[in-house]
């Protein structure tokens, strides 16, 4: 198993922080989604507890797998990729990285502009990044919610993208980010040899 990434290939560095921050995602959404409306029972305050704690997880994630893309770069595209592909996709995975800091970052704001506490898995307190201020939680929960969909919306993009790669132009994109137990590189198709 290859850690690092290389010209090819994700290495499993990259590909366990991936599938992990999207299981986080597809989490945190869902209590997001459905503690809103829930009544007002203890129930309510642990999903809200839950929500916040596994979004502070995921901004230590994607710090770290930030540096680690920074560290390890990332492969070329598959050959054969035309180029417009290939820049909308730099510009959307530079924005799926953006959102995906701006969303905890302004859950944390509006947190501490409403003057609520902040624990993580009732381990540690985290201190308020912000003093109280009406303006400023109207603000950041405007931003935590229209940025939802804004992710949602890359998402689904990125994701359709990936399966596009898959399904009709039968190349390695998604593959290549899927775990994998091989040591080495796969040796690349007669085809697309350059
Ligand atoms: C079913 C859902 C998903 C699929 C099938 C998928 C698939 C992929 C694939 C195949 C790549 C590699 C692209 C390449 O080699 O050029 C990739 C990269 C990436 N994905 Fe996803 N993805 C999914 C969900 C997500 C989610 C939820 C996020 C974050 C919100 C995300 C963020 C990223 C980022 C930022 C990269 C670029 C990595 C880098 O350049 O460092 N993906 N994804």
């Amino acid at each position: 198993m290859q850690l690092k990434n290389s010209d090819r290939r994700w290495g499993a560095v990259s590909k366990l922080l991936h599938w992990a921050v999207v299981i986080l995602i597809a989490w945190i959404a869902w209590l997001g989604l459905t503690m809103v409306d829930m009544p007002p029972t203890p129930a309510k305050i642990n999903a809200y507890a839950l929500h916040k704690s596994l979004g502070l997880t995921l901004l230590a994630l994607v710090a770290l797998r930030l540096a680690w893309r920074l560290y390890a770069g990332a492969p070329e595209p598959v050959p054969g990729t035309p180029s417009w592909q290939e820049r909308i996709a730099t510009v959307t995975h530079w924005a799926l990285y953006a959102l995906m800091f701006a969303m905890p970052v302004s859950g944390w704001l509006f947190n501490s502009a409403s003057g609520y506490p902040l624990q993580w898995f009732k381990q540690f307190n985290l201190p308020a990044i912000a003093g109280r201020s009406e303006d400023l939680a109207a603000t950041a929960i405007q931003v935590h919610e229209y940025g939802f969909w804004l992710l949602l919306l890359l998402v689904l993009a990125h994701a359709g993208a990936a399966f596009y790669h898959h399904l009709f132009q039968g190349d390695d994109t998604l593959r290549r980010m899927l775990p994998s137990l091989r040591r080495d590189d796969p040796p690349a198709r007669p085809d697309t040899e350059n």
